[in-house]
């Protein structure tokens, strides 16, 4: 059973076969009845050690929608508390039966720990600052919408904390697959050494040459959980915003409809205006959010063993 650890390594051809179907799981959810009985029976464990609004909720949609049983785990009031180790907590969970696990941890290789010690497919859903393959592929998705399926010669601007990121991280890998370009804009202290030689993106820390040209624009959020409150790895948050927030007239000077992309969840008026968030015009947000449940329920197909084929026939078939 194949594992999604992170998009390091997956070839184009897969990236764009995952695009593909979650635009025909797009069409099973417009229906009045949105939902198929492709994974009727198999239970899929949503396995959060660390916090998440819209992955968590957006993977338990595309599991329902697909007739799968899901199977919550919150590290809130479980037995970790009482001493249980994650992987002890996994291991129960897949005597309960679950066909495949979907994790998040604050640990970087924490899935890749577990899809070691587990016969079920593993699926991380953001771990430390490692990957977050399912944020950039459903981003990926809402890109293609916008690029027209094209993504060679583009250029994505993500603007941030990238060091930290594993959003930044996962795009930075698939772009090395797909061919378009990335450039990194934030203040130096949010860059790794290495960045440049090991991905061929392009940096900058100045945000208004960082913008010149870009065919979408993404923020990213700043990780003051990561991060030591008030310590020097920024002045405080009105200078961040005076320096790489993203408005609307900044917007403007590069293009008048470039696309704005965050993951969220936002810092308002650190790394975006208030007003940017829901602007009809350039927001990408809501369609971000949207697209994430066709874009799970293409990878928990793939994760249980569907084929492009069979998913095409079903939403033929309507069933
Ligand atoms: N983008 C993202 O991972 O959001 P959540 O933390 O709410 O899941």
């Amino acid at each position: 059973m194949p594992d999604l650890l992170g998009l390091r390594g997956v070839a184009g051809e897969q990236i764009l076969a995952w695009i593909r179907h979650a635009r025909a799981m797009q069409e099973i959810l417009q229906r009045p009845v949105a939902k198929v009985p492709a994974l009727r029976g198999r239970r899929i464990a949503l396995m959060f050690f660390e916090n998440s609004t819209r992955t968590r909720m957006s993977f338990e949609l595309a599991a329902k929608s697909l007739g799968a049983d899901v199977l919550n785990f919150s590290a809130s009031g479980s037995s970790l508390a009482k001493g249980e180790t994650i992987l002890d907590t996994a291991k129960t969970i897949s005597a309960l039966g679950a066909d495949c696990m979907v994790v998040r941890d604050g640990h970087s290789q924490m899935p890749a720990y577990l899809s070691q010690h587990l016969e079920e497919p593993v699926i991380n859903a953001g771990d430390g600052t490692n990957e977050h393959p399912t944020q950039a592929l459903l981003d990926l998705c809402v890109l293609a919408q916008l690029w027209q399926g094209r993504f060679e010669d583009r250029l994505l601007v993500i603007v941030g904390d990238v060091a930290r990121s594993r959003v930044a991280r996962s795009h930075l890998w698939a772009a090395r697959a797909l061919g378009h370009r990335v450039r990194l804009v934030g203040p130096r202290q949010f860059f790794e050494p290495g960045l440049v030689e090991a991905f061929g993106c392009e940096l900058t820390s100045d945000l208004d040459a960082g913008l010149r040209g870009a065919d979408a624009v993404m923020a990213l959020r700043v990780q003051k959980e990561r991060r030591q409150q008030g310590g020097p790895w920024l002045s405080s948050q009105l200078d961040y915003f005076r320096t790489y927030g993203l408005t609307r007239a900044r917007l403007q000077q590069h293009g008048e409809a470039v696309p704005l992309l965050h993951p969220g969840p936002v810092n308002r008026a650190m790394e975006l205006a208030p007003d940017l968030l829901y602007d009809a015009d350039r927001s990408q947000i809501q369609t971000q959010v949207q697209t994430g449940v066709a874009l799970r329920m293409a990878v928990l197909y793939w994760a249980l063993g569907g084929s492009d084929e069979q998913i095409v026939e079903r939403v033929h078939a309507g069933t």
